[in-house]
């Protein structure tokens, strides 16, 4: 196998940003990536809307768009999907994919509930294809250098408070559509939290509730104090209603106020936006602790695309499948991300520690 021949299922806002990779030049591809982009080929394009699905036909030279993604799942000539439709499709879609012999690219949460985890780890394992979840900030610049100059750190602060309160009427926020705001962009965060700490959770105790919501079920605040099972602990604060404003000139720059922190004897290291940017800061006496760049200039120095590795997922994707390696984020880390954020909401829920 040579090629990797994509269908792509939801043809919205990120499956355009998804195959942007294939449009707009190698040079925002990582060198040791570029190899694998003309590898990809778009051949059939689904999504529910037919419109929607007409939209790329041409762009990306595919074969046929469809309303119907069964067309997709038993075409012999298409070896793998990207998902990129809402949440309540993930998992269905995720089975029935894998069922097929498809590999699966899938936008997050990987699914809504540990059932669906569940059953999706196990298919995984059952159908031998490639399991990837796009889990954006693994790929960016700012939070691969913070893991790489803080690999144990001993305390993680997550913070995922989006500015502004969700319109109830977005499908995100939908409870069968989406799960709500911090299911939906909270796991962002959550999944570079789990990635930056390099350690299982052992325990969540979480508060929080439904403040600027109607509906009951839907939690939009999270405060949660964690222990790793290496002995390391870690907050996470999630949630709408915040204001990106406050944290947007100083010191973060850019108006997503989503960062990690980590802490490790006297050493400091914040990825910010999506891991799009880092600092470091040290205050052991006399250390030399170069940071990469001075502060806050990875989109200006690398360009805002290299910085954000959106563009490595594919061809990331692609060569997982070519060269038959791991991919970066597994259904493990999927599920282990949607685990989290269910787990944070039940101890909400309870007023109990909930061990993993
Ligand atoms: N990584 C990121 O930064 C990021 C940003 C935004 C969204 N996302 C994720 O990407 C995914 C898609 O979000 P989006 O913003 O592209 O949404 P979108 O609404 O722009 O696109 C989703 C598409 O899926 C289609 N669709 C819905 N249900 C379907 C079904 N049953 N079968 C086939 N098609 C169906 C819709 O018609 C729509 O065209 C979600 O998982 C979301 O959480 C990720």
């Amino acid at each position: 196998m040579d090629k990797v021949r994509l269908g792509v299922i939801g043809c919205g806002h990120m499956a355009e940003v998804h195959l942007a990779a294939l449009l707009d030049g190698p040079e925002n591809v990582s060198e040791e990536l570029r190899q694998w982009l003309p590898q990809i080929e778009v051949r059939g394009l689904a999504d529910v809307n037919a419109e929607k699905a007409e939209t790329y036909l041409q762009t990306y030279n595919a074969e046929y768009a469809t309303t119907d993604p069964e067309d997709l799942f038993n075409d012999p000539d298409i070896d793998a999907v990207l998902i990129t439709t809402w949440h309540d499709t993930h998992a269905p879609y995720s089975l029935r994919a894998m069922e097929c012999g498809k590999h699966v690219l899938i936008e997050k949460p990987m699914a809504m509930t540990e059932e669906e985890c569940d059953d999706i780890l196990a298919a995984e394992e059952r159908s031998g294809v490639k399991y990837m979840i796009a889990f954006r900030c693994r790929f960016a610049k700012g939070a691969q250098d913070v893991k790489r100059e803080i690999p144990k750190p001993d305390n993680i602060i997550a913070h995922a408070r989006t500015g502004g309160i969700w319109p109830e009427t977005i499908w995100a926020q939908d409870p069968i559509k989406g799960g709500g705001q911090i299911l939906s962009q909270g796991c962002h965060v959550v999944d570079m939290m789990l990635y930056l700490a390099d350690a299982e959770p052992e325990s969540v105790y979480a508060t929080g509730g439904v403040f600027h919501h109607s509906h009951p079920d839907v939690i939009d605040t999270i405060n949660a104090a964690i222990r790793f099972k290496n002995g390391s602990v870690g907050a996470f604060m999630g949630g709408d209603g915040g204001v990106g404003g406050l944290l947007m000139h100083h010191p973060l720059p850019n108006k997503c106020p989503f960062f990690v922190m980590v802490i490790d004897k006297g050493r400091s290291a914040i990825a910010i936006d999506h891991g799009e940017d880092a600092r470091f800061e040290s205050c052991v006496p006399e250390e030399e602790w170069k940071a990469p760049y001075d502060s806050c200039e990875y989109g200006e120095k690398l360009g805002k695309s290299v910085a954000s590795g959106l563009p490595n997922i594919l061809p990331s994707f692609a060569m997982s499948i070519l060269k038959d390696e791991k991919p970066i984020a597994t259904a493990v880390d999927g599920a282990r991300t949607t685990r989290f954020i269910l787990r944070c909401f039940e101890s909400a829920r309870t007023g109990e520690v909930i061990t993993f």
